[in-house]
């Protein structure tokens, strides 16, 4: 941590501690990654709130910038306006080139294309699971303009979706690898008339000035040739890598 940002924690140390309650700060340190359960676990084993906000402070004080960071952000949401005044003349000035995805990785450019894209945002509680983003990023990255998937399998409701979602929520990534933009497509068990109306939004989806066709596809062959025609000439992942570099399966 810089020695700005640490000084003016260290400054504030008292009021923090006298006032800040930690449960819903660590959810949102937690979320960010810059604090493990096991680090909550032992905030929470401390008696009493203001010797679980001291440990709280002493761990932050052991971490970077990121985390004075992610505990600003978290007084903020949490109502402490003033405590998070008192730590603002400490931010840190961060540079986006190492990858820590929470908090820099995550850009206006990154909300906008994931949103236009129909991704899920975080789970309101979020488990980071770092290891496992990696390695789906480091996976997409090796695609590097060529073809390919990349699919994440596992038990129903083991968090596949969620990690998916996770794992684009990556400014360099996004530029990198999707640079035409991401479509979220939650497919699960459709009748054929089901699966129709699917492919007719994606056609539409990855037509919108409607280049290719004016009116939708009228069965499922239909849709499938359109959808063909629409990867190759309009989507190219040669050229522009721009969809459906991975899919997951719902
Ligand atoms: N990292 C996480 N942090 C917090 N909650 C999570 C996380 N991952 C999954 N969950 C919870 O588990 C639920 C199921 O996750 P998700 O939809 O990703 O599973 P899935 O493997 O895609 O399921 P399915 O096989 O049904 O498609 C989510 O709605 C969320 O509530
Ligand atoms: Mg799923």
């Amino acid at each position: 941590m810089d020695a700005k940002a640490r000084n003016c924690l260290l400054q504030h140390r008292e009021a923090l501690e006298k006032d800040i309650k930690t449960s819903y700060i660590m959810d949102y340190m937690i979320s960010d990654g810059v604090l493990t359960v096991s680090e909550e676990e032992k905030v929470k084993n401390e008696p009493t709130r203001q010797q679980k906000a001291a440990m709280l402070i002493k761990m932050i004080l052991k971490k970077d910038n990121y985390c004075y960071i992610s505990f600003y952000k978290a007084l903020l949401q949490e109502g402490y306006k003033d405590l998070a005044a008192l730590l603002h003349g400490g931010i840190p000035v961060l540079s986006s080139s190492n990858g820590k995805d929470s908090l820099v990785g995550v850009t206006s450019y990154v909300k906008t294309v994931l949103c236009e894209g129909g991704v899920p945002q975080r789970p309101v509680v979020f488990v980071t699971r770092k290891k496992l983003v990696h390695a789906i990023r480091q996976k997409l990255l090796k695609l590097d303009g060529e073809p390919g998937w990349v699919t994440i399998y596992g038990m129903a409701g083991c968090g596949k979706s969620v990690l998916a979602a996770e794992a684009v929520r990556d400014h360099t990534l996004l530029e990198g690898c999707f640079p035409g933009g991401v479509h979220w497509l939650s497919v699960g068990k459709q009748d054929k008339s089901g699966l129709l109306m699917k492919l007719q939004n994606l056609c539409t989806r990855l037509d919108q000035d409607e280049s290719f066709s004016q009116r939708l596809p009228l069965n499922i062959e239909e849709a499938k040739d359109r959808l063909r025609i629409l990867m190759l000439r309009k989507h190219p992942r040669f050229s522009s890598c721009s969809v459906f570099n991975w899919c997951t399966f719902t």
